[in-house]
Formats: structure tokens, C-alpha cells, sequence
């Protein structure tokens, strides 16, 4: 949820930190800070809001020591002042900390009782005062961290730097991601390897409950019964990835128009396109005519492409899917069979409550396919099968290309199981497979819509409400497009399946009400335009977004036609995913709205 960097560097650190800072901002940006070693001492510049405001500070507070470690913050206990910003320091030691010390309160009372003020409202304090009372009677900040750290229940990862010890840093994993970089007579501590991209790609992920002495030339790594421990050093691939807007306004306008591209390199992963197969680069550890049904877990954006999955799998693969989203799953006790298939989907491989219940179906005895995008991540690492996305690292807190790979990725999953379970014939895969491969130019030609999705969507940014409405596949991606509005422009909206309407949400309709219709020409067209019937009766303005224009045979005009190439409708989902997307992105941008850091959010939510 936050994200925390680490530098001991051979000149001043502070600009390095905040570079790297720059790269983890995504996860969280409600203050940011550093700490320095300086003249023997800690100093400290913080700074509420975005890191722009610390950037600033830092301009007249320039912090000059090469030993330092930096913040930025998506709260959780407290409020995104200064005060609660991290790092929190004593005069001996400095903690930065992404993740919840759960056991903070009965911690706090016991340090109180012994006559530490506290400074913040932060949960991370409790551990910066164990460690201190720790250094003053042991006088030995490695033997300190060691004696504080079995004290922190729950998920976190921590960073620290001691005063009078130039070339030391320790950081502790438990449950949230940190990795240790390698540099020329540099060390680096960092959330991810993509943070640290700047200085190296040549990096160690530390394992769960692990801990890390850092020296500006060695690492020592202990596992959490102190035992030293050997972890293998890797090359992060980090680099490859550009993390600009290019001549884009916003990540997320980046992200989008980046889709033909990158869905194309999913597909090109899992495709064998000159035979028209799915070839999946890893075996699966189980035999899909083995399964009766497969759960599939995952969080927001990610539940969603699961939802659309869940349709391919019914239909191409005859196989049943239960689909939950993760924080609910993983408490609901679901009686799950043994030896069977659990999928779990997370662009950032690092969702609490998706871990939660990764772990919850392991103890289950199920088999474990997880389709991430981030291949080091957590989730990936606990899994028996990685099915990456390729989607590259997504900025925009808002899941654009993300989902359109998770859905290209599930889509190939889905039809490798409908063949072997002998429900697609060869003719039949070949079918979809020339299909999904068209997927990238429909996009293409989807995104040549722009300008006029663009007035739509400031048309639509005047409304309080919007509704989306689709069926088959397209009722996900109606429930997507909402929580996309929802997230980015704080226009309220809900996604309903279209089937749904005359049982409760048809009484919202009025003149002022836009009403988004996902209508590809397929099978169960003509009940959607039934649906737009009841719409257009009670004068809703219907924006259409479909490859079908014949609306004038019903009798009806929308309010406003987005109109999508033809296509097979197996796979429209992925291509309406577009036009669903810059809708969102244009009404924020009218209503100058942050779109890439919209208000109360953050990329990766590793907290419960
Ligand atoms: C998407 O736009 C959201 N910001 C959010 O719903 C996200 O998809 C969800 O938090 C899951 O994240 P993950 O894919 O990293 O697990």
C-alpha cells in the first residue's frame, strides 16, 4: 500500500530516493518523505500530498548524507499529515514501512507504560520504538532489529538506518514485497525491483519473514529464526520498461493506447499462431478432464475479467466456475474438493485478500494458477502455475491494459481446457484462435473512436448517475466500466445485467440518467434492444456502444452511437473493454480530475 526505497549510496542519497520514490508512487500518495544520516544524526524532510510537495520541500532543505531511506504513503492509521508522513525516527534510529502491524495497540500501551511519547497515530511507530528500546540496552542495531521484529504481528515491510552507522540498513519482510539491489559500491532497498530500475536490475526478492543487513558491499540475509541464509541474486528485467507518460497527458491515456500492443504480446506467449493452437508455455500440473469445476478468485478490475473467464470456460470447456472476489472468499469457508483448480487473478501479484485466499485454497488442497503481472510478486511465488500478462508495468491506478491481458490470458487458458477436455474440436480452436488473434486491429481500429468517445464523455460528465448495461461477457464489462467511472471521476455508476433492469434498477431512469448499452450483434442482441426499449420509454439516454447500427428497425435512437468494427462477439468483451475505458478517462479529464492518482486509492492494496 506504500512504498518504501532505501539508499547507501557513494554521494547524497536524497535525490536517488526520490527518483526511485517516483516509481513507487502508485502505491500509495498521501505524504512522502525521507531520512538521512547527517553530521552523526537523523534528519528528516516530509511533506503531506503528493511527492511533488516533498521534491519542493527538499529544494530548501536540501538532506546531503549518502545513507538514506524515503516514503510515500497511502494511509491507513492516521491521517495523511506531516506528522503521521514516514520516516518516524528517534535520535537512534529512522523506519520507513509499507503493510499493518496488527498488534500495534496492545504495543503502543506497553511502550507508553515505559514512557515513550508517541509523535503519530501510525501503527509503524510501535515498531520504531521496540527497535529503539532495543539499541539502548543491546547497543547493536543488527541484535536490536532481531530482538524487536518476532515482537510485529501481521503484513509488512520495513526499512531502516541507525545513527552513527554510515553503512548499514536493515529491511524486514513479512508479508508485504521487498527487494535488495545491487550497485557499483551501492546498496538499494525497495518495494520492487521497478523502484530500484534507476541504480540496477540485478536484485535479490527477500522470502517471507526474512531480513536483510545491508553494507555498501555485502548483504546478509536471515530467515525469521535468525539463521543466516543463502537467497539467489536475479536479474529484475525492470529496466526494459520505460516509466513515462511519453507524449501521452496521463498514464492511464498511455496505458490504453498501449493495449493493441501488449495484448498482442500476450497472445503471442500463448499462441501458436501459424497452427491456430493455444500452446501454454508450462504444463499443467493436473488434468483438466479431471476437473468438474474451478474457482476463480481475484479483486476488483481483476474479479471482473475472472467474471467474463467464467462465460469462456462455461461455454468453450464445459467446466463449471464458482468466481468470488477475494475478500469474501477467503472467510466464507467455501467447501472446495480436493485436487481441484483454484485460479486466482491480480495485476500486482501482491492483493492482501487475494493472497488471503491463494493461501486459503492451498490448506484446500487445491492446485494453484495464478495470472499476474508481475511475475516476482507474491502471489506468483506461491503458485503452482504463472500465467504472466504481458502487459508491462501498469501506472494508472485505474486497470486498463492490465485487464485486457488478463482477459487475452484467460481466454487462451480458457480454450487449452476446452480442447483437452474434448469439448473444442481442432477446427473449433482454430476458429477462436483466428479470432483472438484479430483482437489487437479491432482494438486498433476501437481506439480510432476517440475523438468522438471523447464528446460523449463530456456530455456524460455532467450527469450525477450513469448506468451500464450489458449481457453474456458484456455484463462484466458493464460492471467494470462502472467501477472504471466510479474510480477515476467519482461520477456515481452502476453496471447491471441487462436482463436485470425491470427488476429494481429501471426506476432511476429519467431524462438525465445516460445510460451505456454494451450491445455487440450477437445471439442476445435483439433482448438487449428489448431492454433499450424500457430505457428509451422512460426517456433514459441511451449512449450505444455496439457494431450494429440497425437500431432505427426497433424504433428506437440512442441518445449516442459509439460504433465498434465487427466482430465475432466471442471476444468483444476485450475490444469494448476500449471504448468502456476512454469514456471513464475523458469524463475525469473534462472534470479535471487526477486521473493516474484519483482521490483515497492506491495501485496495490496490501492491506486486508
Ligand atoms: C482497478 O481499476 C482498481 N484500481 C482495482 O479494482 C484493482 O483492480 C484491484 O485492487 C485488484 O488489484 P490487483 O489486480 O493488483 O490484485
Amino acid at each position: 500500500m506504500c512504498g518504501i526505497v532505501g539508499i547507501l549510496a557513494t554521494e547524497a542519497a536524497a535525490p536517488q530516493v526520490v527518483e526511485s520514490l517516483k516509481r513507487l508512487e502508485y502505491r500509495g500518495y498521501d505524504s512522502a518523505g525521507v531520512a538521512a544520516l547527517e553530521d552523526g544524526g537523523i534528519a528528516r524532510v516530509r511533506a503531506e500530498g503528493k511527492l511533488k510537495n516533498l521534491t519542493q520541500k527538499l529544494q530548501s532543505h536540501a538532506l546531503l548524507g549518502h545513507t538514506a531511506i524515503g516514503h510515500t504513503r497511502w494511509a491507513t492509521h492516521g491521517k495523511p499529515t506531516e506528522d503521521n508522513a514516514h520516516p518516524h525516527a528517534t535520535d537512534r534510529v529512522a523506519i520507513v514501512h509499507n503493510g499493518i502491524i496488527e498488534n500495534f495497540r496492545e504495543l503502543r500501551l506497553e511502550l507508553e507504560k515505559e514512557g515513550v511519547i508517541f509523535s503519530s497515530e501510525t501503527d509503524t511507530e510501535v515498531a520504531l520504538h521496540l527497535v529503539d528500546r532495543e539499541l539502548r540496552k543491546l547497543k547493536d542495531p543488527v541484535k536490536a532489529v532481531a530482538a524487536a521484529l518476532p515482537r510485529l504481528k501481521g503484513a509488512f515491510a520495513l526499512g531502516f538506518i541507525f545513527s552513527g552507522f554510515e553503512d548499514l540498513m536493515i529491511g524486514a519482510r513479512q508479508g508485504a514485497p521487498l527487494a535488495v539491489g545491487y550497485g557499483e559500491g551501492e546498496m538499494y532497498l525497495g518495494s520492487d525491483a521497478l523502484a530500484l530500475a534507476p541504480f540496477t536490475d540485478t536484485v535479490t526478492y527477500l522470502e517471507e519473514g526474512d531480513w536483510a543487513v545491508l553494507s555498501r558491499n555485502d548483504v546478509i540475509f536471515y530467515d525469521r529464526t535468525n539463521a543466516v541464509v543463502k537467497r539467489t541474486k536475479q536479474k529484475s528485467g525492470a529496466g526494459a520498461y520505460s516509466i513515462d507518460k511519453g507524449n501521452h497527458r496521463h498514464f492511464m491515456a498511455k496505458e490504453i493506447a498501449e493495449q493493441p500492443e501488449v495484448v498482442g504480446r500476450t497472445l503471442a506467449h500463448y499462441l501458436d499462431m501459424g497452427l491456430g493452437e493455444v500452446r501454454l508455455p508450462t504444463p499443467m500440473p493436473f488434468d483438466w478432464k479431471s476437473l468438474d469445476r474451478i474457482t476463480i478468485t481475484a479483486c476488483g478490475t481483476a474479479c471482473f475479467s475472472g467474471m467474463i473467464a467464467k462465460y469462456w470456460f462455461e461455454r468453450f470447456a464445459r467446466l463449471a466456475v464458482d468466481i468470488d472476489v477475494a475478500s469474501e472468499f477467503r472467510y466464507r469457508e467455501a467447501p472446495l474438493q480436493k485436487n481441484g483448480l483454484a485460479i486466482f487473478i491480480s495485476q500486482s501479484g501482491e492483493t492482501a485478500d487475494t493472497l488471503a485466499g491463494l493461501r486459503y485454497a492451498k490448506e484446500q488442497g487445491q492446485h494453484i494458477v495464478s495470472v499476474v503481472n508481475v511475475p516476482t510478486s507474491t502471489i506468483a511465488r506461491e503458485s503452482d502455475v504463472v500465467i504472466p500478462t504481458l502487459a508491462g508495468p501498469e501506472i494508472g491506478v485505474a486497470s486498463t491494459k492490465a485487464f485486457t491481458c488478463q482477459l487475452t490470458a484467460l481466454a487462451c487458458l480458457a480454450i487449452a481446457a476446452g480442447r483437452a477436455r474434448g469439448v473444442l474440436s481442432e477446427t473449433q480452436e482454430r476458429r477462436l484462435v483466428t479470432d483472438l488473434i484479430a483482437v489487437p486491429a479491432l482494438m486498433v481500429e476501437a481506439l480510432k473512436g476517440e475523438h468522438a468517445i471523447e464528446q460523449v464523455a463530456h456530455d456524460m460528465a455532467k450527469a450525477t448517475d450513469v448506468l451500464y448495461l450489458g449481457r453474456g461477457t458484456n455484463f462484466p464489462l458493464a460492471l467494470e466500466g462502472a467501477l472504471k467511472l466510479k474510480e477515476i471521476s467519482y461520477i456515481h455508476a452502476e453496471g447491471y445485467a441487462a436482463g436485470e433492469l425491470k427488476h429494481g434498477p429501471i426506476a432511476l431512469i429519467d431524462e438525465s440518467l445516460p445510460v451505456i448499452v454494451l450491445a455487440p450483434h450477437d445471439a442476445i442482441y435483439e433482448k438487449t434492444v428489448s431492454n433499450m426499449q424500457e430505457v428509451a420509454a422512460r426517456g433514459g439516454r441511451i449512449i450505444l456502444i455496439s457494431d450494429h447500427a440497425g437500431l432505427s428497425e426497433a424504433g428506437l435512437k440512442p441518445h449516442a452511437m459509439i460504433e465498434m468494427p465487427k466482430q465475432n462477439p466471442d471476444f468483444a468483451a476485450i475490444v469494448y473493454s476500449v471504448p468502456v475505458q476512454l469514456l471513464a478517462y475523458h469524463a475525469a479529464v473534462a472534470l479535471g480530475k487526477d486521473v493516474d492518482q484519483p482521490r483515497n486509492l492506491a495501485k496495490s492494496v496490501t492491506v486486508e
